[in-house]
């Protein structure tokens, strides 16, 4: 009992202490807690959405469940389309149950980390319900309860489904982008990747896809991919769409996203059910690199960083393992220079070697198998 007292005085003393010695806006680590929002946990991770909350003092997440997820995710949306979305789920001004229940006007406006003029309604309703709408649509969830909650500064609250306006539009998008991306590469020392993906039907409807709701292209410089060529071509035409596609990631993600980013995240040739074609964003100063098992490459200059397009130029092409591991896709021992890493992973290409494409169902981004509980 004693004990039992002890840890409990421990407990609180510890939850009392963690605002002020940790970073309280680390909501990976604060959803960790909750496996009831793992889902909405990895897809904030994987939109590269929580280094924008670690980067604010005052903030609302309106967290969903697991059960709401897959209802939103079944709508077969892209990845960027899921990161437009998920941004109008972060406010930017402090909302907890108590101010959402006593609005001096029975509604209030919020801007969000989806740029404006997006931004969400919060409404008192009837019987003691607060709903929630994107601007100009109708309520389309209201509040579930309190999760957790630092005074002013950070509120995690539930609310009962995604903030989607319609399937088909799912979030107000950014204005289209009217540049070109293939001619913006080519005029901008990237023309040599630039007509290797023109060249292959399938990789350029892989990037085409989401050049409306985001995307964000890893360009290799014109010397890096002259010297590739010989590599290259020795790929068949399914090892040369992966290698094209895993340049490229299907949301929009801004150099200053990245600068404060550290982890995986999937690219257009990732075929979500196992954790293939992944790349690591790491970050060393104002230095962005790019890690895969096989190449280390650095962003060495921005060709468009404008939601929903981004194009970053690379000083290296970046090798997939999974392309060079196998011998249907890379038939030749083709790997140049670059010496194969030993086999310490187990091989994640598919076992008959063949690339299938993403075709843009949502749940297939993330890995099942990626919930952490600690
Ligand atoms: C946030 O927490 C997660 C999980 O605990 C950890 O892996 C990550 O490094 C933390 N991020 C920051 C910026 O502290
Ligand atoms: C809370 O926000 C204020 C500014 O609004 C900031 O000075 C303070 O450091 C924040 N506290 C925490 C724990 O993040
Ligand atoms: C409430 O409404 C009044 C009149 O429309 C306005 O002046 C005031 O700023 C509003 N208060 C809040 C907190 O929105
Ligand atoms: C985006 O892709 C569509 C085809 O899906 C194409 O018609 C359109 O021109 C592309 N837009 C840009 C800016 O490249
Ligand atoms: C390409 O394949 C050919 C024939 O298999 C081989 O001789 C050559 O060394 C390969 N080139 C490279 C750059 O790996």
């Amino acid at each position: 009992m004693e004990l039992h007292h002890a840890a409990a005085t421990l407990i609180t003393l510890s939850l009392f202490l963690l605002p002020s010695t940790t970073t309280a806006h680390n909501i990976t680590a604060i959803l960790a807690k909750y496996p009831d929002f793992s889902t909405f946990n990895n897809y904030l991770t994987a939109t590269l959405l929580s280094p924008e909350i670690y980067r604010r003092d005052t903030i609302t997440v309106c967290a969903i469940d697991n059960a709401a997820m897959d209802r939103f995710l079944s709508n077969d949306l892209t990845l960027g389309a899921i990161k437009n979305v998920l941004s109008l789920h972060i406010l930017l001004d402090y909302f907890d149950a108590e101010k959402l229940l006593l609005l001096p006007n029975g509604t209030a406006q919020s801007p969000t980390l989806s740029p404006p003029p997006a931004s969400v309604q919060i409404t008192n309703l009837n019987g003691g319900n607060v709903g929630f709408s994107p601007k100009a649509a109708p309520v389309a969830a209201t509040f579930v309860k309190s999760v957790e909650s630092v005074p002013y500064n950070l509120s995690v609250i539930q609310i009962s489904a995604a903030l989607l306006i319609s399937a088909a539009a799912p979030a107000p998008a950014p204005a289209p982008s009217e540049a070109n991306p293939t001619a913006a590469m080519s005029a901008h020392g990237c023309s040599v990747f630039a007509a290797l993906l023109v060249s292959s039907a399938e990789a350029e409807r892989a990037f085409e896809a989401n050049n409306v709701t985001g995307l964000t292209v890893f360009c290799p410089v014109d010397d890096a991919m002259i010297s590739f060529i010989p590599i290259f071509e020795n790929l068949t035409d399914d090892g040369k769409q992966a290698l094209l596609e895993y340049h490229g990631m299907g949301f929009y993600a801004s150099l200053s996203g990245l600068r404060s980013t550290n982890g995986e995240v999937s690219t257009l040739a990732t075929d979500g059910a196992a954790k293939q074609f992944r790349l690591n964003v790491v970050n060393d100063g104002d230095d962005v690199t790019i890690k895969t098992p096989m190449v280390t490459a650095k962003i060495v200059g921005t060709v468009l960083d404008k939601d929903p397009l981004a194009i970053f130029q690379l000083d290296k092409v970046l090798m997939p393992l999974e392309v060079f591991r196998s011998p249907a896709l890379a038939p030749s021992p083709a790997a140049g220079d670059y010496s194969l890493p030993a086999p310490d992973a187990p091989a994640e290409s598919p076992a008959d070697g063949s690339h299938r494409k993403p075709n843009g169902a949502a749940a297939r981004f993330i890995s099942n198998g990626e919930e952490h509980h600690d």
